[in-house]
């Protein structure tokens, strides 16, 4: 079991990326703390006791900085520490930057930027105590590459690899490694919306030739979580067939 007994959060777990990392860490010993803006949440984390797994589940919006203060001190209470953030929770609006509207740039800004900023800012003061964490954020390949109709995602996902690497300098004489990964097309709700010709048109572009399953993106947030990856800092895993340029 690579991750026994640590505390692990995990942000937006009920669905998609989030739920195979959810099950993935839970499977692995770890003890988790699930959020979501969904009752999802509560069968997940009923399922994985079944199991024997260690799990609660909080209803959280990462965009309410109270919300997330308040129930950061009540997992950290339960569980008398917190091992390791996983900002997964994310979401698209995608248009045109001549179509997008005011509410969409914000709302997309809101989840997968001040997000992670809140998230990150509850913990940190926790690991820094305990002197131990690892804190990773879901950034994405079009932070590299750039992507037609995503203005708002791309602002996003390319702040959280500047935050990553602002965060490894700040945080590592706590013994915190701060790192991010960036996937690229996965089997998930968020992928489930794009146009068939789209999707069809990305696999040329990728050199494996298909899409990732979540649990191959819960196997990176794994790896970066374990102490395998204990001299790791500041750095973003990319995991998408090797389409990234
Ligand atoms: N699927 C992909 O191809 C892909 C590619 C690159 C990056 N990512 C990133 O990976 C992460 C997970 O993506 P996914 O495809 O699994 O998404 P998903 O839509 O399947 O699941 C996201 C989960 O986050 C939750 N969520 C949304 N807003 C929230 C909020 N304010 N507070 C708490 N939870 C919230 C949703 O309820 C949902 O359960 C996201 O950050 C996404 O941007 C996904």
């Amino acid at each position: 079991m690579r991750l026994k007994d640590k505390v692990a959060l995990i942000t937006g777990g009920a669905n998609g990326i989030g739920l195979a990392t959810t099950q993935r860490f839970a499977r692995e010993g770890a003890k988790v703390i699930m959020w979501d803006l969904t009752d999802q949440g509560n069968e997940v984390v009923e399922a994985l006791k079944k199991e024997g797994c260690d799990a609660i589940f909080q209803k959280v919006s990462v965009t309410d900085e109270e919300a997330v203060l308040n129930a950061v001190e009540e997992a950290h209470k339960h569980f008398g520490r917190i091992d390791i953030l996983i900002n997964n929770a994310g979401i698209t609006k995608d248009r045109t930057l001549l179509k997008m509207s005011r509410q969409e740039w914000d709302d997309v800004l809101a989840v997968n930027l001040t997000g992670v900023f809140n998230c990150t800012q509850a913990v940190a003061p926790i690991m820094k105590e305990q002197n131990y964490g690892r804190i990773i954020s879901a950034s994405s390949n079009v932070a590299i590459r750039g992507n037609f109709g995503q203005t708002n995602y791309v602002a996003t996902k390319t702040a959280i690899i500047g935050m990553t690497k602002v965060w490894a300098m700040e945080l590592g004489k706590f013994n915190i490694t701060v790192n991010c990964i960036a996937p690229g097309f996965i089997y998930t709700a968020m992928t489930d919306k794009m146009p068939e010709e789209v999707k069809k048109q990305s696999i040329a572009q990728i050199p494996l030739g298909k899409w990732g399953y979540p649990d191959d993106v819960a196997n990176g947030y794994l790896y970066l979580a374990s102490d395998e990856a204990s001299f790791v800092s500041g750095v973003c895993l990319t995991i998408d067939g090797g389409a990234a340029r």
